[in-house]
């Protein structure tokens, strides 16, 4: 029987070592981790992530072929394959801060597997690295080898979270990146094998290693450039009259540009596209093309002004001052149908309004009162460690509690402000959100799911982002 350890039980290990495990009954699937916590979580009911349809998967496998452990080398050991999807922070200090990609979770992975194996080895980098990173994992694997053979392969995952499920099930595709060696091409083929199990052949595709690698790193700089492409446009289109939908429902029609990802909103956030294209940067920086990295590093900086120019909305349309009023936050997961809240949008926001001194009630169907408050207490980067290593969040931040459903978030406030796309807030009782609130009444849509003229009809004054200004917001300052 085929051994699969996967180091790593977050995100990313739990979930596509679960559908590895459900498609291919023949392979034991081990998910191991440092976090004591998370591990009981994985073996308990309540799972450690939320994700549509992950509960009924693992269920059917837990216990069968799919197991959590915290016997890390024990399980490494007897592997054949391992998968490493451990975390890889921004770096906070030292050469590159604030850009380069922190390599020491990994680094302590790889040790770890060369002190604990007695077998020949497929290590697979699942988690999102620097291009060349094999490289170095390499060397440290073959210089404490004892004569035990590796072979590194590139599989970088491409799974979104929200629908993680599905797109593991049907991937558009998966890469493996390996050396273009006899002993390189036959790991390949066995990882291969793992995924045909329900993978079609055409959508496994082989590269060398830096070519899979870099692909990751690219494939979220083109995702997040979209977003910010509209963004950009959304703003030009409030100065304009123009309405982002409709220019992006024009322009997505073109078939080379196509429909996805051309939503306007507050901005991108979740735990990758940030910190990859940061890497991507550092990269293009060490490799001398500062042009490189000044059009990627763009794409960051709209994303930052989208932000600010949201809180600037906020603040400037009610009188430019929020001090001491109530605003209800409405969503704080960086989008829809997933509880995390790794550099989710709603920080900056909530943490600009904090800024002007406004009291903020957060509700948000999924993201714990506890990780709110951590995230709006955390330095920048912090979250982007195993939780037992993070610093623990002191006292909560004063002005902030949390609801537990949107009608008390609005209860006696002054504004709203939709920060993620959940399918509630559209069918909300907007007429007793209004009733029970002061006035006049704000509606600050982030994500752009309100019925605009509903609400308007209602007695709410209405910001939607890219869209035609309400006629109270045209007489306010302009936003920076
Ligand atoms: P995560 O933070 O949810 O999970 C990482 C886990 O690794 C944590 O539970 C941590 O305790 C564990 N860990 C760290 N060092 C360890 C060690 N030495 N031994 C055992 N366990 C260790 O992170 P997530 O989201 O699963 O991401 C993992 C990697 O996958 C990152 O490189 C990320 O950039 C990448 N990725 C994430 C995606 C996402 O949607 N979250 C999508 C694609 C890639």
């Amino acid at each position: 029987m085929v051994k699969i350890c996967c180091i790593g039980a977050g995100y990313v290990g739990g979930p596509t070592m679960a559908v590895i495990a459900l498609n291919c009954p023949s392979i034991e699937v081990v998910v191991v981790d440092i976090s004591v916590t998370r591990i009981s979580a994985w073996n308990s009911d309540q799972l450690p992530i939320y994700e549509p349809g992950l509960n009924e998967v693992v269920k059917q496998c837990k216990g069968r072929n799919l197991f959590f452990s915290t016997d890390i080398e024990k399980h490494v050991s007897e592997a054949d394959i391992i998968f490493v999807s451990v975390n890889t922070p921004t770096k906070t200090r030292g050469l590159g801060a604030g850009k380069a990609a922190d390599l020491t979770y990994w680094e302590s992975a790889a040790r770890m597997i060369a002190d604990v194996s007695k077998s020949n080895k497929i290590v697979v980098e699942k988690s999102t690295v620097p291009v060349k990173t094999a490289e170095a994992i390499e060397r440290i694997l073959t210089h404490n080898s004892k004569g035990i053979k590796y072979q590194i392969l590139s599989n970088p995952e491409f799974l979104a979270e929200g629908t993680a499920i599905q797109d593991l099930f049907k991937p558009d595709r998966v890469l493996i990146g390996g050396r273009e060696t006899p002993d390189g091409l036959k790991a390949i083929q066995a990882l291969k094998d793992v995924y045909a199990h329900w993978v079609p052949e055409d959508r496994i595709i082989t590269t060398n290693l830096w070519s899979a690698e870099l692909s990751k790193l690219a494939a979220n700089a083109f995702l997040a450039q979209r977003i910010s492409s509209v963004n950009a446009m959304s703003a030009l289109c409030e100065a304009t009259g123009a309405d982002v939908s409709q220019v992006s429902h024009a322009v997505g029609k073109d078939s080379r540009i196509g429909p996805k990802f051309l939503n306007a909103s507050v901005g991108f956030g979740g735990s990758c596209f940030q910190k990859d294209i940061l890497n991507l940067v550092y990269i293009c920086e060490c490799n001398g093309l500062a042009e490189v990295a000044n059009y990627w590093k763009q794409v960051i900086k709209v994303n930052d002004y989208q932000k600010n120019r949201f809180v600037n909305r906020v603040v400037s349309s009610m009188f430019n001052t929020v001090s001491g009023k109530k605003i209800g936050i409405m969503g704080f997961a960086f989008k829809k149908d997933t509880g995390d809240t790794r550099e989710t949008p709603a920080i900056d926001v909530c943490k600009g309004l904090l800024g002007d001194k406004a009291r903020l009630s957060i509700y948000d169907p999924q993201a714990t009162a506890d990780q709110i408050q951590r995230d709006l207490t955390m330095n920048k980067f912090d979250w982007d460690h195993p939780i037992h290593l993070q610093p623990m969040s002191p006292t909560g931040v004063k002005q902030v509690s949390i609801a537990w459903d949107a009608y008390e978030a609005s209860k006696d406030a002054h504004a709203l402000c939709i920060l993620t796309e959940w399918d509630e807030f559209k069918t909300l009782d907007y007429r007793r959100i209004f009733d029970n609130m002061q006035k006049p009444a704000f509606v600050f849509d982030g994500r752009n799911v309100v019925n605009v003229e509903m609400l308007r009809d209602i007695g709410f004054i209405v910001y939607s982002i890219g869209k035609p200004l309400d006629p109270w917001l045209k007489n306010m300052p302009a936003v920076a």
